[in-house]
């Protein structure tokens, strides 16, 4: 039937499969789960230990200390960026065994690839199959410490007549990889597509049935490749993976700071250091700035690696408060080196750039700034401040602005000298007289 019944809309009919009823009452007819009983809180049993490293110091972080068993991990990222290279390493670098299923590539292209990694990998099985109920077959056959599945989105049941890929594919599949996971105690890694504007393909109810949530992302041809946690039932997701994509594979980055202020060039105007703080790690990043006259009616606006809206509102805060006509004026703001920034602490730091292209006034080379910039103009504390600053000063600067109610007095600090300012027109006298 093209047409629903009921609402008669055309085309929004979805194939599902209906389970035989079982004999048992329909509230304990699930077989695979053991029946539960409600517990107090107290008497249930803590498996903190469970937490299996996967010997991958960035996705460790990222997972909180390593990987759940029994949990579902979904890595989702676009096409190129790395994740069937991130999971053949991790798959690789276990002595445990483990299942790695593609049904995007051959074993042989597998083989090159893991040659080129160069890790030899003494657990890792390959497999490449499409059908969800022979990877699963082959998974109770082998019985290996973690799954690891590329993609969600070529996994298919053959029962089901929709397409590989359609809605209820993804989401048939995915049940059948968490009750594998639960039942069997052991971690699944999917890999999931990622749409043009950025969303995971699939249904959305993919995310909810997943523990984790990790993205992948950075820009193919810039230096970083990020990694995130959007979901994390075991752990925070504040925290930042960093690598590098060589001829080797994907590389750690122990010192993303010192590597992306390497290719700073002194005496430029519109360059500025921010410090921002993606989780527990404070990086010191390059904002870099170019304020023109517009040359059409409209004035452009244009960001890499800094929300767009955000940028929006710090140019009216400047235009509001301290009178830059910057209505009329192109606006390019650029984070360096492909990193995308969430932290707010890189506020001041973009207005600092901001002004310093509109005046054509170089920043001097040893300056950072730390704070986040409200809508009235003043300027607001971040958090772990004490980091940042040790940070900046561990990389050869020497001033840092931050904010006045952050309570850091004046003076030095961390091998920094501390600039506290309260309002973005005590920066502009700062910074240019
Ligand atoms: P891939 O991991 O297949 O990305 P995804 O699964 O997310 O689509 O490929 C990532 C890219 O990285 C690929 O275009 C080739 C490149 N690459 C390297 O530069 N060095 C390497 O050692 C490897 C294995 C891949
Ligand atoms: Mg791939």
């Amino acid at each position: 039937m093209g047409q629903c019944k009921s609402c008669n809309a055309w085309n929004t009919l979805v194939e599902e499969i209906l389970e035989r009823p079982s004999t048992e009452s329909s509230w304990s007819s699930d077989a695979t789960v053991p029946s539960n009983k409600a517990l107090p809180l107290s008497d249930v049993h803590r498996h903190e230990q469970d937490r299996r490293p996967t010997h991958d110091k960035e996705l460790d972080r990222v997972l909180g200390g390593g990987l759940v068993p029994g949990s579902l991990v979904l890595l989702g990222g676009e096409p190129g960026i790395g994740k069937s290279t991130l999971l053949l390493q991790v798959a690789l670098l276990q002595g445990e065994k483990v299942l790695y299923v593609s049904g995007e590539e051959s074993a042989q292209q597998i083989r090159m690839r893991a040659e080129r990694i160069g890790l030899h990998g003494p657990g890792c099985h390959v497999l490449t199959e499409v059908s969800t109920r022979k990877i699963l077959q082959a998974a109770e056959q082998l019985k290996p410490d973690m799954l690891i599945v590329d993609s969600i989105q070529t996994s298919h049941n053959p029962q089901l007549d929709s397409a590989p890929g359609s809605i209820s594919q993804i989401r048939e599949a995915a049940a059948e990889f968490l009750r594998y996971a639960k039942s069997r105690h052991v971690p699944v890694i999917l890999v999931g597509h990622i749409t043009k504007d950025g969303h995971l393909a699939g249904p959305k109810v993919l995310e909810h049935m997943v523990d984790v949530v990790l993205q992948f992302e950075g820009d193919r041809h810039h230096l970083f490749r990020m990694l995130r946690a959007l979901k994390n039932r075991f752990g925070s997701t504040q925290e930042l993976g960093i690598y590098q994509m060589d001829g080797k594979g994907l590389q750690g980055v122990a010192n993303p700071s010192g590597l992306l202020l390497g290719q700073r060039e002194e005496g430029l105007s519109g360059s500025a250091v921010g410090i921002p703080s993606e989780g527990m790690q404070p990086l010191l990043v390059e904002v870099q700035a170019l304020v023109s006259s517009a040359v059409y009616g409209t004035p452009q606006r244009s960001c890499t690696g800094f929300d767009t809206r955000r940028l929006n509102m710090l140019l009216a805060v400047l235009e509001k408060r301290c009178g830059f006509r910057l209505g009329a004026k192109d606006v390019f703001l650029n984070v360096t080196g492909g990193l995308r920034v969430e932290d707010p602490a890189l506020d001041l730091a973009v207005c600092a750039a901001i002004l310093s292209s509109n005046a054509d006034i170089p920043i001097p080379h040893g300056m950072a700034f730390a704070a986040e910039v409200g809508l009235g103009g003043e300027i607001r504390p971040v958090h772990r401040m004490e980091q940042r600053m040790n940070e900046a000063g561990k990389l050869g600067f020497d001033t840092v602005f931050c904010a006045k109610q952050s309570g850091i007095k004046a003076g030095i600090h961390h091998g920094v000298n501390v600039v506290p300012v309260q309002r973005m027109e005590a920066l502009v006298a700062a910074l240019f007289g």
